[in-house]
């Protein structure tokens, strides 16, 4: 079930729907993190934060963890002969998760950035994204100026979160710092924020499930463009290689496209 929707340029947001074998229960305890031989029986435990559609989320009706970050590690895993099981994992705890080994692989719409490559490393970039800014219609706010003396939600700790702390300063007291980008979205919804700033992807679809509220989106020219990997521990370099060559495989077969189009309803930008 899909529905592409107009006015949004490059994204047209589907509705995902495919169960995808994920569970979100807790993990069934201690699983070797790389490192020496792996039997192929080993299933590498994956953390992702399941509230943040379409790129993954929890299915209510399911209870299954699934979006295209969902579907596009199992493909990677099987071209790559792993097994994966993902586990619902909160973003506040998320990186530590994987540097004590709780989790072997991070897949969440995780920019890849400089400082958290001192502390895990990344595949090949998967996905290109860009902050947005979502604002109720009539609203004055267009540009990252704009935000100055106004409230503003983001998700802690994301690229988001950073690139308006950078803006507006640490101690603007404006920032408003949820633990889910969604519980952000509601607040700008019950007008307790004036914008929220998050990845692209997730605004847009956010703004095609509530299109009967008028929500409107601005980039800024100072956004720079992002890249989302898929992370393991620092070091774990025979997991890494296993990700990217299952990687180039998804999408050199055509895969990648074709999970791309299922969530996106068109085929992937050039790169
Ligand atoms: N791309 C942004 C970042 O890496 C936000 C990612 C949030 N992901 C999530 N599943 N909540 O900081």
């Amino acid at each position: 079930v899909r529905k592409g929707w107009a006015g949004v340029a490059a994204l047209a947001l589907g509705v995902a729907l495919a169960g995808c074998g994920a569970s979100s229960s807790a993990p069934s305890g201690a699983s070797s993190t790389g490192g020496g031989t792996n039997s192929n029986s080993q299933v590498y435990v994956v953390g992702t934060d399941a509230a943040y559609a379409p790129f993954e989320s929890v299915n209510p009706q399911t209870n299954q963890i699934e979006g295209f970050d969902i579907d596009l590690l199992n493909a990677v895993a099987k071209a790559a002969g792993f097994q994966v099981k993902f586990e619902n994992t909160p973003w506040k705890g998320i990186f530590q998760a994987l540097s004590i080994g709780q989790r072997d692989i991070l897949i969440s719409a995780i920019t890849i950035t400089d400082e958290r490559k001192q502390s895990m490393d990344f595949s090949n970039p998967y996905f290109q994204a860009q902050q947005m800014i979502v604002v109720p219609p009539g609203s004055p706010i267009r540009t990252l100026q704009d935000l100055k003396g106004k409230k503003v939600g983001v998700q802690i700790g994301t690229t988001g979160d950073e690139i308006v702390t950078d803006f507006l300063g640490k101690t603007d007291q404006n920032i408003k710092r949820y633990d889910t980008t969604p519980l952000a979205l509601e607040d700008l919804r019950n007008k307790a924020v004036d914008a929220v700033v998050a990845d692209n992807g997730v605004v847009l679809d956010y703004i095609r499930q509530n299109s009967s509220k008028g929500f409107e989106h601005y980039t800024d020219p100072k956004f720079p463009k992002e890249y989302y990997g898929i992370a393991v521990k620092k070091g774990n370099t025979a997991l890494l290689e296993k990700i990217n060559e299952g990687l180039a495989k998804v999408k050199s077969d055509g895969t990648y496209d074709t999970i791309y189009k299922k969530y996106f309803g068109s085929a992937p930008p050039a790169e």
